[in-house]
């Protein structure tokens, strides 16, 4: 089975967060099953440095506004078409944004040329590779469903993937015409949401099915809690909505031969992971204290993860004799309540404010509890990464961290099933007494030592998810064909 997918980011080539993860690693699981996969991604310089050998497949020398070419390559072992247009995508900043920070103020035309390019490759450009089922992530690759259905052609079945609600690609409605598709689009039963022109809305009306990356998450965005205005929509749609957990490359992941991490370890040699301890501390100017217990976090600092909570919660974590070290970039304020608390608690609290891949890896290796107290989280993929290294993750139960982290409750602990700990609601109150438990967990080493053997015994591989992908595509497929 041919199968494009099609993403705004793809690791290794650029990411800004979980989505590359997700989009890199997919292609390699689906090839176990059969599935070959081929992912479109828009040509970043970061993108067009890396690819070796590209072949031109496709020219256009208007395509919305400039010249275009189609490039096959391979890099990083992955099969890319890339969209080279450089009037879109040459430039410097991260995929969204400029270096001043602010969007792109053409991001609905970029993003509609990626989906237009998507839905061409759908119905036939390339005659020796089209593609029977297309898989699109997240609202930049979501107009391709309103493409392929407007424009009324025989079309291959398609999924969207919904990575994070709260990203919805809402633009002005004046943008139609350079977009290409009909006034009619522009119904409340088309594109039209609130009075934009909702992409996101567009993959949610007209995939033929809708995959989020959690089982908890599919089930809370039905909820105008969780739904971000879209919980009617999903709920007329409700049984094409699933949700597949994420995985983790656990070939990149793995404690046993990381060459980022200080001292290299498996299930049966625990006794070796302190040196990580050891290292994490120097990299973060925390105490060297083997017996303080270590509380880490590497995220986007942003209100979602929950990390105003954290900054009210850390009196606490100091009161009860821990440390904590802090790996992320985000929002200003709270860069700016990390750094003063690290500059008040001096060898107790560390931060490193920036991108560091490396410093990600040694963090798992190193901490002994990592914190996510996410308000929401569809999956989440730093909680599996600390499952596989053995850091206990501290979780909000919600989304996918209510999946994939069984709580150190009396029954989990007695069967030897317990990997974390779990709190809800997502308050900084709830946040203090998770610390307070974990901390009285990790005071027991044969308790903590036991829920860190449970913890690198879980399979956070894609190999299942990849599965139950293969499956869904197969069906729509079946249905297309
Ligand atoms: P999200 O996609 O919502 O940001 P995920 O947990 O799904 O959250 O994925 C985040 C990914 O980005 C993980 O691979 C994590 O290790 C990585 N990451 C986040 N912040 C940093 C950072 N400052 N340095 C290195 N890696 C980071
Ligand atoms: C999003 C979500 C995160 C998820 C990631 C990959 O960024 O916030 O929970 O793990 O996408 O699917």
């Amino acid at each position: 089975m041919q199968l494009l997918s099609v993403a705004s980011e793809i690791f290794p080539l650029i990411k800004t967060g979980g989505l590359a993860d997700v989009v890199g690693a997919l292609p390699a699981a689906l090839a176990l099953e059969g599935i070959n996969v081929r992912s479109l991604i828009p040509g970043y310089p970061g993108v067009m440095g890396a690819l070796d050998a590209a072949e031109a497949l496709h020219q256009d020398a208007d395509f919305f506004g400039g010249p275009a070419r189609l490039v096959a390559a391979n890099a990083m072992g992955l099969e890319l078409l890339v969209l080279d247009a450089p009037h879109l995508y040459a430039r410097k900043g991260n995929p969204y944004t400029g270096p001043d920070g602010k969007d792109w103020p053409d991001n609905g035309i970029r993003f509609a040329a990626l989906s237009r390019m998507a839905a061409n490759i759908g119905q036939g450009l390339l005659p020796d590779w089209v593609p029977e089922v297309i898989h699109l992530h997240d609202w930049q690759a979501a107009l391709t469903a309103a493409y392929l259905v407007y424009d009324g052609k025989a079309r291959p079945g398609t999924a969207i993937t919904i990575h994070n609600l709260a990203f919805q690609g809402q633009f002005p409605p004046a943008l139609l015409p350079q977009i290409g598709l009909p006034p009619q689009a522009m119904s409340l039963d088309g594109i039209e949401y609130y009075g934009s022109i909702g992409y996101l809305k567009a993959g949610l009306r007209f995939a033929d099915r809708i995959t989020t990356v959690s089982p908890t998450y599919a089930g809370e965005i039905l909820s105008p809690e969780f739904g971000m205005g879209f919980d009617g929509l999903l709920r007329g749609r409700e049984g094409l909505v699933s949700g597949i957990l994420n995985g983790v490359d656990d070939l990149q992941w793995n404690p046993a031969t990381d060459r980022l991490i200080a001292a290299r370890f498996d299930r049966t040699s625990i006794q070796d992971r302190p040196a990580n301890k050891l290292a994490l501390q120097q990299r973060f100017g925390l105490n060297p204290d083997a017996r303080a217990p270590l509380f880490a976090v590497v995220s986007r600092l942003t209100w979602q993860k929950g990390m105003d909570l954290l900054l009210a919660a850390v009196p606490v974590l100091l009161a009860a004799g821990a440390q904590l070290a802090v790996l992320g970039s985000g929002e200003p304020w709270i860069e700016a309540g990390l750094r003063s608390a690290a500059f008040a608690n001096p060898g107790r609290v560390g931060c490193i404010l920036g991108y560091d891949e490396a410093g990600a890896h040694l963090l798992q290796a190193g901490t002994d509890a990592l914190l996510v107290p996410s308000r929401f989280e569809p999956c989440g993929l730093t909680q599996l990464c600390a499952l596989r290294y053995g850091a206990i993750p501290v979780v909000a139960r919600v989304g996918g961290l209510s999946d994939t982290v069984i709580d150190a409750n009396p029954m989990a602990l007695a069967a030897g099933a317990a990997t974390g700990v779990q709190f809800q609601p997502p308050s900084s109150a709830m946040l203090e007494a998770a610390i307070r438990r974990t901390v009285a967990l990790y005071r027991n080493e044969a308790v903590w030592q036991g829920m860190q053997r449970a913890a690198m015994a879980t399979d956070v591989s894609w190999r299942i998810p990849a599965k139950h992908y293969a499956e869904l595509f197969r069906g729509i497929a079946a249905k297309a064909g």
